[in-house]
């Protein structure tokens, strides 16, 4: 008798609210609260997440192995389905997690209803973003790996041409072309690092948290954790379905790889302009302006500049988004999606392009090299030889700004003021000062690790190269 009531009470539902309302869900409200317009690429990961669970209910005897096998077979045709790009997404159903099981359940009828035993959207869409931004952290890595073997072909190249280094945007002392490009693999090398970090953190399972405080059912966490490839399970229910600082972590690892990457734009951009010439960009990486025919703008570093203040903006809308949360899980989270997304998707996008672009780069070493002798940066240079010979550095430092100034109002470089001039400022001064007022004799003094001598340059190389697997 309760049994036929059960089935007449279901039977007779023919809406596609639940039987705790009154009435649906505003039209509005729906497309308010709905995520299918943006989780649906999760769907992947939805499928492989629920061939697990459903496989462990199977194992654990809380499902027949028939419904497992039927679960599976639904599921993978709807991958197929999701993948030839025949899934119809439905505003109705909200969401990737339920738009997959009601697809699952009219294929297969009851086993698919099955599937969501002992577990809630809660882990499971946890799991979904984890197993999606898992993916994601390895493609970021290997394109920072790239960007890092690109750059490193152009410091090759420019082991030992000459630029000035500069401070304060003046110029300081003549560096390597190289040794400047190597900072950034260095960077770089750090990025990397902080993702291999942050891959601790986001590998771990979520499932079987259920809704927040786990489940009745006798699951067993740990096989679903290793058919996922997960390094182990979360340790507590509430923290599984409410933790997204997995997600801000790459957020923010993320934004620091774009600051590196914005700063590095900023320095292409100066570069390239008519007033530095140091470097020519591929026109691929260009366009011209639509009313004024003399100009090349270097939209693409422009773009990652810019693009910097987009992924910082995510980060801070994922901080945000959990700072006033109370645990356990709450709808606000559904908003992680949005930021987290584009977060990777710039990202990629953008190590893509840069990789290429370093490619595309060409030197004008002439230039580079008339900046570093235009600027007195080996002033610096006589003095380390005055304070070598004897002087105190302090009293070394005052003697060559007099010397600089001398030269400014001659408008001369310090290796053209004759030895007699120059012995006026010290006494000290004999003609071996000329061969470290050149800027090579400047360059090779730094010799070394982490100086700018060419000989140092290319064992950083060899160094970093080595470094890449
Ligand atoms: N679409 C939801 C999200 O992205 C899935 C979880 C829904 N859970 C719930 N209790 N309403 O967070």
């Amino acid at each position: 008798m309760k049994e036929t009531q059960k089935t007449s009470a279901l039977n007779k539902k023919d809406t596609s609210w639940s039987g705790r309302f009154n009435e649906p869900v505003a039209e509005l409200v729906k497309k308010y609260t709905a995520s299918i317009g943006f989780d649906y690429r999760l769907a992947p990961y939805d499928i492989q997440g629920s061939i697990a669970h459903a496989h462990m209910l199977s194992v654990q005897g809380i499902i027949s192995v028939a419904d497992f096998k039927a679960i599976e077979g639904g599921l993978l045709a709807i991958l197929d389905e999701v993948n030839a790009g025949q899934f119809e997404w439905l505003l109705d159903l909200e969401d990737v997690h339920l738009n997959i099981e009601k697809r699952l359940t009219d294929k297969i009828g009851d086993a698919g209803k099955r599937l969501h035993t002992g577990r809630s959207r809660n882990d499971q869409v946890a799991t979904d973003v984890r197993l999606w931004l898992r993916t994601v952290n390895e493609q970021v890595i290997s394109g920072l790996k790239k960007l890092q073997l690109s750059l490193l072909d152009l410091a090759e190249a420019h082991f030992d041409t000459v630029m000035p280094g500069f401070t304060h945007l003046q110029v300081a002392q003549p560096v390597t072309f190289g040794h400047h490009l190597m900072a950034y693999v260095e960077m770089l090398k750090r990025d990397v690092a902080r993702f291999e970090d942050c891959k601790k953190r986001i590998n771990r399972l979520p499932l079987g948290a259920a809704a927040l405080a786990g489940t009745s059912y006798p699951i067993d966490r740990e096989l679903v954790a290793k058919s996922l490839g997960f390094d182990g399970v979360c340790e507590n229910s509430l923290d599984a379905v409410s933790d997204r600082d997995f997600a801000i972590e790459f957020t923010f690892a993320s934004s620091m790889v774009m600051m590196h990457l914005s700063r590095f734009s900023e320095e292409l951009i100066l570069w390239s302009s008519p007033r530095f010439a140091f470097i020519d960009i591929a026109d691929r990486y260009c366009t011209g302006s639509s009313i004024m025919p003399q100009k090349k703008n270097p939209d693409v570093p422009e773009l990652v500049r810019g693009k910097t203040g987009r992924v910082y903006g995510h980060l801070t809308a994922l901080l945000t988004l959990m700072k006033g949360q109370p645990l356990a899980y709450n709808k606000d989270n559904q908003e992680d999606k949005e930021p987290l997304f584009d977060t990777a998707d710039t990202l990629l996008v953008t190590l893509e392009i840069y990789a290429d672009m370093m490619r595309g780069i060409t030197v004008n070493k002439q230039n580079m090299r008339q900046a570093a002798s235009e600027g007195y940066a080996t002033a610096t240079d006589l003095a380390d030889y005055l304070a070598k010979k004897g002087m105190p550095f302090r009293d070394a430092h005052e003697v060559v700004a007099l010397a600089v100034r001398y030269a400014v109002d001659q408008k001369v470089d310090l290796s053209d003021l004759p030895l007699a001039k120059l012995q006026e400022f010290a006494a000290e001064i004999s003609d071996d000062v000329y061969a470290v007022l050149t800027l090579e004799g400047s360059l090779n003094s730094r010799n070394h690790i982490g100086g700018t001598a060419p000989a140092q340059v290319k064992a950083a190389i060899a160094r970093a190269k080595s470094g890449i697997n």
